[in-house]
Order: C-alpha cells, then sequence, then structure tokens
C-alpha cells in the first residue's frame, strides 16, 4: 500500500510523515470525544470542517505576525504543517469563566475575567490533564523559562487577535486552548484552533456555538461549527 503508516493517533487527528523530514501531515477526523474519551461519537463532516476552519484560523495569525506550524491545506481533510518539538503543556486562556475552572472555582458561568485567566495543563491522558503552573514546567522541564514567556506572550496576543476578530461577527471568545512547540530556536503554535477546542457564544442569544453542544447533548454540532465558519466567510462546501 502507498498509505504512509501513522506517527501518532490523537482523538480528533491522525498526524502522518510529510513530504520530508520537517514537515507533518494532519488528517482532520469525524470523532468526537469529551470526559477524558468517556463520550464519543462520529460527527458528518465535522472533519472537514475544522480542517478548513483551522487552516483560515492559523493563516489570519500568521497574517497578523504569529509564527506557527501551518504550511498549507492539502485536501479537505489534510493540511501540511512543519515538524515542530512539541511541548506537552496545553495553554488554556479564559476570558470568560466557563467549564473547569467553573467547576474548580464555585464561579458563575460567563462571569467577565478582567484581566484574562491564562492556565497551563499538562497532557497527560492517564493524569487526566492536570492542572500545573510556570514552577511545575520548568522544575519538571517541560520547558524552559523562557519558552514558558513566549507561550505566555503568543497565548495573550493570539486572545487580542481573536478575541477581535470573532467580535466583528457577532460572537464572544469565552476561551481557548493552544499548544507550543520548537523549530530553530523558536517557539511556533501547533496543534489546530477550531470550535473543538474553543468555546464561542453568539453575542446576542448568549447560544453555545462551539463543542460545549457536543458534551452537553445540545445537538446541532456541526450546525453549529457551520454557522460560525460561514460568519468569518469560509468555505465549508469543498
Ligand atoms: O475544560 P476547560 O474549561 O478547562 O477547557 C477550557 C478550553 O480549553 C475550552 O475551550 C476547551 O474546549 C479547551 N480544551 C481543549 N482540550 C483540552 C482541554 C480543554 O481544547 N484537553
Amino acid at each position: 500500500s502507498d498509505v504512509p503508516a501513522a506517527l501518532y493517533e490523537g482523538k480528533a487527528k491522525i498526524v502522518y510523515p510529510g513530504e520530508d523530514a520537517d514537515t507533518l501531515v494532519l488528517f482532520f477526523k469525524d470523532d468526537t470525544s469529551a470526559f477524558d474519551g468517556e463520550k464519543r461519537e462520529q460527527l458528518a463532516r465535522k472533519g472537514e470542517i475544522n480542517n478548513a476552519f483551522n487552516a483560515y484560523i492559523q493563516t489570519y495569525l500568521q497574517e497578523h505576525g504569529v509564527p506557527t506550524h501551518f504550511l498549507r491545506r492539502l485536501d479537505a481533510r489534510r493540511s501540511l504543517v512543519r515538524r515542530l518539538d512539541m511541548i506537552p503543556v496545553e495553554s488554556v486562556l479564559r476570558n470568560r469563566a466557563a467549564g473547569s475552572l467553573c467547576r474548580r472555582l464555585g464561579v458563575e458561568e460567563g462571569r467577565l475575567l478582567e484581566p484574562p485567566v491564562l492556565e497551563f495543563f499538562l497532557k497527560n491522558d492517564a493524569l487526566h490533564d492536570p492542572m500545573i503552573n510556570r514552577s511545575h514546567i520548568r522544575t519538571f522541564g517541560y520547558a524552559h523559562a523562557e519558552e514558558v514567556e513566549r507561550m505566555e506572550y503568543w497565548t495573550l496576543r493570539v486572545n487580542a487577535l481573536l478575541r477581535e476578530r470573532f467580535a466583528q461577527v457577532g460572537l464572544i471568545l469565552v476561551d481557548f486552548k493552544l499548544e507550543f512547540g520548537r523549530f530553530a530556536g523558536e517557539i511556533f503554535l501547533g496543534d489546530e484552533f477550531s470550535p473543538d477546542g474553543c468555546r464561542l457564544w453568539d453575542v446576542q442569544s448568549q447560544e453555545k456555538m462551539d463543542k460545549d453542544r457536543f458534551r452537553r447533548g445540545l445537538g446541532g454540532v456541526v450546525e453549529a461549527y457551520i454557522e460560525v465558519a460561514r460568519r468569518l466567510g469560509i468555505a465549508t462546501d469543498a
């Protein structure tokens, strides 16, 4: 067979070798999971929607000076990216309280967080992605102090750019998760940005337009992703 072996398979994506040693191909699956993989479902067309969505966001960020791994969309479900040496830390930025923050601190969903809250989580399924801080990141060697500073800087910069972009189309960027990696001595944004990894609320109706529709069994998951894409001018009929 001429299909290359996957290097890594995650819950929503498969990573294949790219055209050379410096690149990778991301394949966006329809699979959706929540609650540590306890709830799983295939959502028709989700993979292609997220691939198009991610291509738009990564390109938008690059045009505004953010270094990202994204190179180009290859076809409906695949994108070519620069291979990074990934840092096993998730960087979560919150403009409003939702999800695990509400559970942990007992704050009301929707509460404005000013200044926004930045949290780090260790990427470790067996440990259920525990929250960690800069000190853990340094001591356990997940990243150097300067790398943590760059991750924080780019997370805040991405927030400033995307909060504004989503506001232009009537959406509140509630929170989002980013992952970073190293390339040529610099920190680059990796992974994907899609409604699977952020929360977006309609500014008028306060309706959830993201993966919380799946987590909470609200239905219309892919329909909501398509509506967000439509507002941003992303073609999803390819
Ligand atoms: O669950 P929690 O409230 O901590 O999630 C914060 C944000 O990070 C949400 O937008 C969620 O979709 C995203 N996230 C993610 N992947 C994870 C954990 C959180 O995309 N493993």
